[in-house]
C-alpha cells in the first residue's frame, strides 16, 4: 500500500506547522540567545527593544509562573538563562510582536552583559574536570583482564565521531491558542505530544489537563523532536497565558541550527584482542559522550551506546564504560540510531585496525564472529540471531568476491582513481530503553456511516506510521482503507503517550489499534450472533461483509482450500435474508454497524499495549531490553578521486531483516533514507564549533547535506523475510532507524580507496570523511610509494585519459559537481 499522505505531499496540500491558518490577533516569538557559550549575566538591557515598533512584551526567566526548568530526565536545563549561560543559543529572552520581522529586529536590540568563563567543548576535557550529567555506566560480560592472557593478538586506538545536524525540513516551532477556562492548545512540531505538555506544564504551573498538544505531522524530527521541541512550544504557552493572545514561533533555520542540539559527538578508546584463528576475545571501550550543557536526552542515548558496542558481534569478555560529559555546547540530543551508531561505528574501527595490522581483509574478522542464536548480549539478553543468514545472503546474492575482484582490477588499472568495498552488519534492538516507555494507546470510533477514526499517540514525520496503523485498522475491521482516517495526535484524545521514536510507534501504537479493533469486531460478531441465533464462532469479517461460516468450514481459504465458496453471498445492501443452501448469511459492513448502533452496542474503544517480557535491571546492567532486534548487512562500493579527495557511493546493497514486512514500500523508503543520511553522517556534513562554542557551520552554505551526488549511484535492498515469531506488529519490523547504520560502511569504503593508493596513508579513526581529509589521507605518511615529481606527473594524464574514457565510471560523472 502506497503512503496515504503521498497525494496531498505532492500537491502541497498537507498541513505542517506553518500551514496552520492563523487567528486574528496571532503574535509572534523571537528568542534572543546567548551570544556566549559560558558566562555570568551581569546586565540585560531591554529598553531599546521595548520602544521597537510593533513589539507588545518580552519575557525572562522572571515571567515563568511555575518553574523555570525544562529538562525531561534530569532537572538542569532551564527554560531563559537566570544568572549562566551554559551555551551559545541559550534562551535569554523571548521578544513577542506584532509580526515576526518586528520580534526579530527588536531581538538585535537586545544588550547584554556576560562576564566570559572558561568555555570547554572537548567531552575527554569535560570528563577529566569531573563534568558529568550522570554517574558513568559499565557493561561486562565474561572477564576482559584475564581474557588478554589467551589472546594472540590486541591491539588498540582511539576512534572519534562528530556530530550531525537534522536538518528536517521543518524547522522547530509551535503556536499556542488560548481557549476558555485555562486552557490552551498548542499546535507543536514535536515527537512527544506528552512531553511538550509536561513541559507547559511545568513552567506555566497549569494541570496536564489544560493542555492539548496537538500534532498533525512533522516535516521531518530524525530524533530532533523529541526533546527539544518542548522549549518553542514552552515559550508560546508562556507568552500565551501571560497575553491571552494567540502566540506563534516557528523558527529561522539558522536559529534553529544555532539554538538546538545535534547527534551527539563521541571520542573512544577502544582495546580489541583476537585468538589465533582471528576470534575476538576480549573487547574493552571507552566511550567519551559530548553532552553539551545539559543532560536532555544524553544518558539515555549514553545507554543505547553501551548496549550496541558489540554491533552484530559475539565477544565472550567485554568491558564498556560510558561517560556523559558536560560542555559548553546545545545539548546534544536523539538521533536516528540515538547513540548506536556511536557505539558501533568503535567496534567497527577496532576490527579494521586489528585487520590492517594483521594484513587480513576486515570482513574475514567480521564474518567469524557474527553472533548466532542464544549468544548472549554483554546486557544479558540472548541473540535470535538472523546476522550469519543476512551476510551469507548478501554475499551470495551481490557476489561480495566477485565485487572485491572487480574493485581489485580497477585499482591496478587506475593510478589516480581508487575503489574501495566495506562491508556493514548491522544489529538494533528495538524497544525504548527505559522499560516504562514500552507502552501505547489507541482510541478507535465506528461511526454509524460505517467510517471508522483511529488515535494513537503515534506522530507521523514522513516515515508511514500512519500508513502502517491504517493497515491495521483496515486488517482487523477487514474493510477497505479508504472508510479509515488516522487522526491528527492530540493529548485530549490520547493521554500519556511516549515519544514517536526508538523505531518502535507502529509497534507499540500499532498493537494497541489492533487491541481496540478486536474489541470492537468480538462486539460486531456477538450482535450478529444474536440476530441470527448462530454461535459468535460462526460470525467472520471478510471483505467488507460479515458472513456466518458454514459449518465445519472455515473461511480461511488457506485452511480447506475450499475459500470464498463456502461464503455466503454479500448482499451488498440488497437483503439480509439466507443465502443459498449450504452456504452463510450475510450482512455488508455498513448494516452490520448500523445494526450494531441502533442496539446500541458501543462503537468504540480505548486500548492499552504494554510490550511483554521486557525488563532491565540498571543496578546489574543485565535484563531482556528488547522486544527482538532487527539485523541487516550492507556492502558499500566506492570510488575515489585520489587527485582532488572527491569521492562518489557507488553502490549499497544490502540484506535487510525486514521480518514479516507489511509494507516493502514504506520499509524500502526507510532504507534508502536511512542509507543516505548515515553516509552523510559519515562523510560530508561536518558540525564545526570553534574553541568559544559557537557554531560555524550554521548554514547550509557551511553545513554540507547530501544531495544528489551523495546519493548512491545504485541502491538494491533484498530483505530477509525471516519466519520467527516476534513482538512486532503483524510480524512486521521496526525499520525506522537501523538502516542509518548501513552507512557507516561508506567510511571504511573510503579509507580501503584511501590505503589502495596509499598503503602508508596515516589515517586516524575520524568521521566525517570530508573529501578535505580524504584528501589529507591521501598524501599522508608520507604520501604514495614512488610519488615522485614525475610520477605525478604521469598520474595526472592517467587522471585525465582516464575521466575521458571511462563515462560510466564515477570518476567521470564527478564532472557534474562543479
Ligand atoms: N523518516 C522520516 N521520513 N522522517 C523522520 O523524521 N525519523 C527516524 C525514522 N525515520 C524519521 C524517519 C527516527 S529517528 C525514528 S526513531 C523513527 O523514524 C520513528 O518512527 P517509527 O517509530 O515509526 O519508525
Ligand atoms: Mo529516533 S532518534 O528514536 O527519534
Amino acid at each position: 500500500m502506497k503512503n496515504i499522505d503521498a497525494a496531498a505531499h505532492t500537491r502541497g496540500e498537507s498541513i505542517y506547522l506553518d500551514d496552520i491558518p492563523l487567528l486574528q490577533g496571532t503574535l509572534f516569538g523571537a528568542v534572543f540567545g546567548s551570544p556566549v557559550a559560558h558566562g555570568v549575566i551581569r546586565s540585560l538591557d531591554l529598553t531599546e527593544a521595548e520602544r521597537m515598533p510593533g513589539v507588545v512584551r518580552i519575557f525572562t526567566y522572571k515571567d515563568v509562573r511555575g518553574e523555570n526548568q525544562i529538562g525531561g530526565i534530569v532537572p538542569d536545563e532551564p527554560l531563559f538563562a537566570e544568572r549562566h549561560v551554559h551555551f551559545c543559543g541559550m534562551p535569554v529572552a523571548l521578544v513577542v510582536a506584532e509580526s515576526e520581522a518586528a520580534a526579530r529586529a527588536a531581538v538585535k536590540k537586545i544588550r547584554v552583559e556576560i562576564e566570559p568563563l572558561e568555555v570547554i567543548t572537548d567531552p575527554r576535557i569535560a570528563q577529566a574536570r569531573g563534568e558529568l550529567i550522570v554517574a558513568p555506566r559499565t557493561f561486562r560480560l565474561g572477564d576482559t583482564d584475564s581474557a588478554w592472557k589467551s589472546c594472540a593478538f590486541i591491539f588498540e586506538g582511539r576512534a572519534d565521531t562528530n556530530g550531525q545536524e537534522h536538518l528536517y525540513i521543518e524547522t522547530q516551532g509551535a503556536y499556542a491558542i488560548p481557549l476558555e477556562n485555562d486552557t490552551i492548545r498548542i499546535y507543536s512540531s514535536t515527537q512527544a505530544p506528552t512531553a511538550v505538555q509536561r513541559a507547559i506544564s511545568k513552567v506555566s504551573g497549569l494541570p496536564m489537563h489544560c493542555l492539548d498538544v496537538e500534532v498533525t505531522r512533522l516535516g521531518g524530527g530524525f530524533g530532533g523532536k523529541e526533546d527539544q521541541a518542548n522549549i518553542w512550544a514552552a515559550l508560546c504557552a508562556l507568552a500565551c497565558v501571560h497575553l491571552k493572545k494567540p502566540v506563534k514561533y516557528a523558527l529561522p533555520r539558522t536559529d534553529d541550527m544555532v539554538m538546538t542540539g545535534k547527534r551527539h559527538p563521541y571520542s573512544s578508546d577502544f582495546r580489541i584482542g583476537l585468538d589465533e584463528d582471528y576470534k575476538i576475545l576480549a573487547y574493552e571501550v571507552t566511550l567519551y559522550q559530548n553532552a553539551g550543557a545539559a543532560a536532555d536526552l544524553s544518558p539515555a542515548v549514553l545507554e543505547r551506546s553501551l548496549f550496541h558496542c558489540t554491533n552484530s558481534y559475539f565477544i565472550p569478555n567485554v568491558r564498556a564504560t560510558a561517560y556523559s560529559c558536560r560542555t559548553h555546547l546545545p545539548p546534544n540530543t536523539a538521533f536516528r540510531g540515538f547513540g548506536g551508531p556511536q557505539g558501533m561505528f568503535v567496534i567497527e574501527a577496532a576490527i579494521v585496525k586489528a585487520a590492517e595490522a594483521l594484513g587480513v581483509d576486515a570482513a574475514l574478522i567480521q564474518k567469524k564472529n557474527l553472533h548466532r542464536t542464544g549468544d548472549e548480549f554483554p546486557y544479558g539478553q540472548l541473540a535470535e540471531s538472523e546476522a550469519p543468514a543476512c551476510w551469507q545472503k548478501a554475499e551470495e546474492l551481490y557476489e561480495l568476491e566477485a565485487l572485491r575482484a572487480e574493485v581489485a582490477v580497477f585499482n591496478a588499472g587506475h593510478a589516480l582513481f581508487k575503489k574501495g568495498i566495506a562491508v556493514m552488519p548491522v544489529c538494533f534492538g528495538i524497544s525504548f530503553t527505559k522499560t516504562l516507555m514500552n507502552q501505547a494507546r489507541a482510541l478507535v470510533h465506528v461511526y454509524s456511516d460505517g467510517s471508522v477514526s483511529v488515535s494513537t499517540g503515534a506522530v507521523e514525520m514522513g516515515q508511514g506510521v500512519n500508513t502502517k496503523i491504517l493497515q491495521v485498522a483496515a486488517a482487523a475491521f477487514a474493510i477497505a482503507p479508504a472508510r479509515i482516517k488516522i487522526q491528527a495526535t492530540s493529548t485530549f484524545r490520547i493521554a500519556n503517550t511516549s515519544p514517536t521514536a526508538a523505531s518502535a510507534t507502529a509497534d507499540l501504537n500499532g498493537r494497541a489499534v489492533l487491541m481496540a479493533c478486536t474489541e470492537i469486531v468480538a462486539r460486531l460478531k456477538r450482535v450478529v450472533a444474536e440476530e441470527w441465533g448462530v454461535d459468535a464462532e460462526r460470525v467472520e469479517l471478510r471483505e467488507e461483509a460479515v458472513w456466518e461460516r458454514v459449518k465445519g468450514r472455515s473461511l480461511e481459504g488457506e485452511e480447506t482450500g475450499e475459500g470464498q465458496r463456502n461464503l455466503g453471498r454479500s448482499l451488498e445492501g440488497e437483503e439480509t435474508g439466507e443465502g443459498p443452501r449450504n452456504l452463510g448469511r450475510s450482512l455488508s459492513w455498513k448494516q452490520l454497524v448500523l445494526l450494531a448502533f441502533t442496539k446500541r452496542v458501543n462503537l468504540s474503544e480505548h486500548a492499552h499495549y504494554a510490550t511483554p517480557g521486557i525488563h532491565f535491571d540498571a543496578s546489574r546492567e543485565k535484563g531482556h531490553p528488547f522486544a527482538y532486534h532487527v539485523y541487516g548487512t550492507a556492502i558499500t562500493v566506492v570510488t575515489l578521486d585520489c587527485l582532488r579527495g572527491r569521492y562518489e557511493v557507488d553502490a549499497v546493497k544490502v540484506v535487510h531483516d525486514g521480518g514479516a514486512s507489511m509494507n516493502l514500500i514504506i520499509d524500502r523508503g526507510q532504507i534508502e533514507g536511512g542509507i543516505v543520511q548515515g553516509i552523510g553522517w559519515m562523510t560530508v556534513e561536518e558540525v564545526l564549533y570553534d574553541e568559544e562554542g559557537r557554531l560555524r557551520s550554521n548554514a547550509l552554505s557551511t553545513y554540507k547535506v547530501p544531495d544528489i551526488y551523495s546519493v548512491p549511484r545504485r541502491i538494491d535492498i533484498d530483505f530477509l523475510h525471516t519466519q520467527r515469531d516476534n513482538l512486532a506488529i503483524f510480524r512486521s519490523k521496526a525499520v525506522g532507524e537501523p538502516p542509518l547504520m548501513y552507512g557507516i560502511g561508506a567510511y571504511f569504503a573510503l579509507r580501503n580507496a584511501i590505503r589502495a593508493f596509499n598503503p602508508a596513508a596515516e589515517l586516524a579513526f575520524s568521521t566525517p570523511m570530508t573529501p578535505e581529509r580524504a584528501l589529507m589521507g591521501l598524501y599522508s605518511g608520507g604520501g604514495p610509494a614512488g610519488m615522485t615529481n614525475e610520477g605525478e606527473e604521469r598520474a595526472v594524464k592517467d587522471g585525465q585519459g582516464k575521466r575521458a574514457g571511462n563515462e560510466q565510471l564515477s570518476p567521470a560523472s564527478g564532472e557534474g559537481h562543479e
